[in-house]
């Protein structure tokens, strides 16, 4: 809840140990038939992701003053989401890459046909979770909310649409608004819903509030691509469990391959501050918010 004495830093691991139970339990035994799906899925999920998400869930939620116990089925159903985008992405026909949080792609790890499989259900799973969750009845709009915010963000004007634009724009040069548009619709779509989500859940809706927090939402979600994109740069395959390099070795239109890396770390810096800025005008406590914006725009990993 609000005002926690004990700083969210402190209690983020607990948080994603919640998760990881909920998520865990939703899943079931990875031995159910057919196995080497639910082997899969599995292996999609439970993998050492940092959870920063279902994070933006939990910290919102404490913003707002909407306990954890009805914030577990948002959280989860985002996480979902993420790990089945992760999935589809790295497929050759998509980002074609071997290696994801330290390991060998689910693709190479199993096959095609289990990763497009896996992420469908996930996706699937997401929604039943959203669909039959019984804490998700307050307000009585609540549920719809929420399954709204969240299909959108998958769509084609969210990270679907996103995917397709950053495909599109291989080997070419999209101009700065182009390459904004395609970021704030992969990456920035599923970030704005971990945050938006709540906001649906609030008995008393705060209109004001909600805009703040949904830009802060968007600046955060530019931002952690943007520095996603500086680590394919500058970062360590062992640190960062991905290929280093694999956007260039693609011909990846990115932030970096358009205007550097020392101006791409002046945007994340400045979108961090319009970030912080939103916060300032909630009045609310933030403090979770604001903790974990500085750890989604400063990760190492
Ligand atoms: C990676 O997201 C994909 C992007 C949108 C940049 P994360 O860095 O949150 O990945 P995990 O879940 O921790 O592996
Ligand atoms: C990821 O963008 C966006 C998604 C919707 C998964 P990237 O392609 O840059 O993510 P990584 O670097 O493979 O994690
Ligand atoms: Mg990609
Ligand atoms: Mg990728
Ligand atoms: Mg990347």
């Amino acid at each position: 809840m609000a005002d926690n004495p004990i700083p969210f830093s402190r209690r983020a691991d607990d948080f994603v140990t919640r998760v990881e139970q909920a998520l865990g339990q939703h899943l079931g035994e990875p031995g159910q038939h057919p196995s080497r799906l639910h082997e899969a899925l599995h292996y999609a999920v439970f993998n050492g992701g940092k959870r920063l998400r279902p994070l933006l869930v939990y910290a919102t939620g404490e913003a707002l003053s909407i306990p954890p116990d009805r914030l577990d089925a948002p959280a989860c159903a985002v996480e979902l989401i993420h790990c089945y985008s992760l999935v589809h992405d790295d497929l050759p026909a998509m980002d074609d890459d071997d290696l994801r949080r330290g390991r060998p792609t689910l693709h190479l790890a199993y096959d095609e046909a289990l990763a497009i499989l896996a992420g469908d259900a996930l996706q699937a799973l997401a929604f039943e979770i959203l669909g039959s969750d019984p804490t998700l009845d307050q307000p009585p709009s609540a549920r719809a909310g929420v399954i709204a915010e969240l299909a959108s963000a998958c769509g084609v004007d969210g990270m679907a649409g996103g995917q397709a634009l950053d495909l599109a724009y291989e080997g070419r040069q999209p101009d700065i608004d182009e390459l904004e548009t395609m970021y704030r619709q992969k990456t920035g779509a599923l970030i704005r819903a971990a945050v938006l989500m709540p906001c649906s859940l609030n008995t008393e809706p705060d209109e004001m509030t909600c805009r703040e927090l949904a830009t802060f939402a968007d600046c955060i979600g530019l931002a952690f691509q943007i520095r996603d994109d500086v680590l394919d740069v500058e970062g360590e395959t062992a640190t960062i469990g991905k290929t280093q390099g694999a956007d260039q070795a693609r011909n990846k239109a990115t932030w970096p391959s358009l205007i550097g890396v020392e101006a791409s770390n002046r945007r994340v810096d400045e979108l961090a501050d319009r970030a912080r800025a939103c916060l300032e005008h909630i009045d609310h406590d933030t403090a979770a918010l604001a903790w974990l914006a500085t750890r989604m725009v400063n990760r190492e990993f």
